[in-house]
């Protein structure tokens, strides 16, 4: 069984895919620093997958602790999704967000190398490519400049990973440009745990629904769009999970020094407001909203070309919106 190191493993998207790892036959071994996650994920991931899953608590910086697993583990290959996200706070925090961010990949970089391990993944955004002149935006289509320094963190990691990969490192990697990432495992188990008031769109929607926020605000509805409501390409978090067991199956078959980006999202767009109403439709309630003011810096409308991905990696969503819709409030709901 090959094992997989994913750091960031206890975090959202992290531990949907541990479970999809399980399924396809990997072994998953979580390294987290539990900065925005909590160990009882570890608990709810062994129910949902049935067996033990190897966890290190520890910060991906240090590479001590990366040197342990290595010593522990055989290991294969690494997804890295160890991170910090929050675009408002990287703007406050900046050096937190470059040090964590940029300086974890390269450690790990590091690590692997010494170790001989091959195969990498990395999260990347569809922030990339800020706001974009052409759509559906292919992974051609240039990257802008960041919007944030969080932003700004993912394009240095991709121009990081290019130019290692270039110095011939005998490693092969994959970036993956995550859109707009929602829906929870259907076991309602695991999902998105914010911490404090969400940001994101779906989580504030569900927090309403439970009455834990007053009112959700609805961000611009004056945009060039078809209701007014900016769009985005909202994508289940198992589909995005398997996107991940799809990139690795594919790396093992590929000459070392190998680097391709790879959007990830369904290929439609759907605005805020459709969100709004596709939530109350699947879930029979009914939500309390307001149109408020546009939020500075956000990106009017944007949704993914997904052939590539489609063609070589052979991944295709199997969800729908109104999946993901329902997956999200009945997380919320075991909540
Ligand atoms: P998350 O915060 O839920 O998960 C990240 C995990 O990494 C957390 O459990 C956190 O405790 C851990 N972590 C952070 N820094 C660490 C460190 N130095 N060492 C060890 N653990 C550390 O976030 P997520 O939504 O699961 O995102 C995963 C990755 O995907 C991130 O790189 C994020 O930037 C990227 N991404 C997320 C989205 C999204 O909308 N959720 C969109 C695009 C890209
Ligand atoms: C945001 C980040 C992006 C990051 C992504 C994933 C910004 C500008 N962009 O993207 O860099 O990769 O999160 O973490 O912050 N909305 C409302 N009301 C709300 C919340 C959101 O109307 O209470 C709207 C927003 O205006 C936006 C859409 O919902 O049009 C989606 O917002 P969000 O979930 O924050 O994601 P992004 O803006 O796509």
């Amino acid at each position: 069984m090959k094992k997989i190191l994913i750091t960031g493993g206890a975090g959202y998207i992290g531990s949907h895919t541990a479970v999809e790892l399980v399924n396809a036959g990997f072994e998953p071994i979580v390294l987290d620093d539990l900065s925005n996650s909590d160990s009882k994920v570890l608990n709810r991931l062994e129910e949902i997958v049935g067996k033990k899953i190897p966890f290190y608590q520890g910060d991906c910086n240090d590479l001590a602790v990366l040197d342990q697993i290595g010593k522990d583990h055989q290991l294969s290959g690494v997804i890295h999704f160890a991170a910090f996200k929050a675009v408002g706070e990287s703007t406050q925090f900046p050096l937190d967000y470059y040090r964590n961010n940029i300086g974890s990949l390269v450690v790990l970089l590091e690590f692997m190398q010494k170790r001989g391990i091959k195969d990498l993944v990395f999260s990347s955004s569809c922030t990339v490519y800020g706001q974009p002149d052409q759509l559906p935006v292919t992974e051609d289509t240039p990257r802008k400049d960041a919007e944030s320094p969080y932003g700004n963190t993912k394009k240095v990691c991709e121009d990081i990973l290019v130019d290692f990969v270039k110095s011939k490192p005998d490693i092969r990697v994959i970036s993956l440009r995550y859109f707009n990432p929602i829906g929870a495992h259907p076991s309602g188990k695991i999902g998105e745990l914010p911490i404090g008031t969400p940001n994101n769109l779906v989580p504030f929607v569900t927090q309403t629904a439970a009455g834990i926020r007053e009112k959700l605000t609805v961000f611009g509805n004056d945009y060039d769009t078809s209701d007014g409501s900016c769009v985005r390409d909202f994508i289940h978090v198992m589909d995005l999970a398997d996107a991940h067991v799809k990139a690795l199956s594919f790396l093992s078959k590929q000459n070392t020094d190998y680097y391709e980006v790879f959007n990830v999202g369904t290929g439609n767009g759907n605005t805020v407001l459709e969100v709004i109403e596709t939530f109350q439709k699947v879930n029979g309630i009914k939500l309390n909203y307001q149109i408020g003011p546009r939020r500075p810096g956000d990106v009017v409308k944007i949704w993914a070309d997904t052939q590539k991905i489609n063609q070589v990696l052979g991944w295709y969503p199997k969800f729908s919106l109104e999946d993901s819709l329902r997956d999200s409030w009945n997380w919320q709901k075991n909540l």
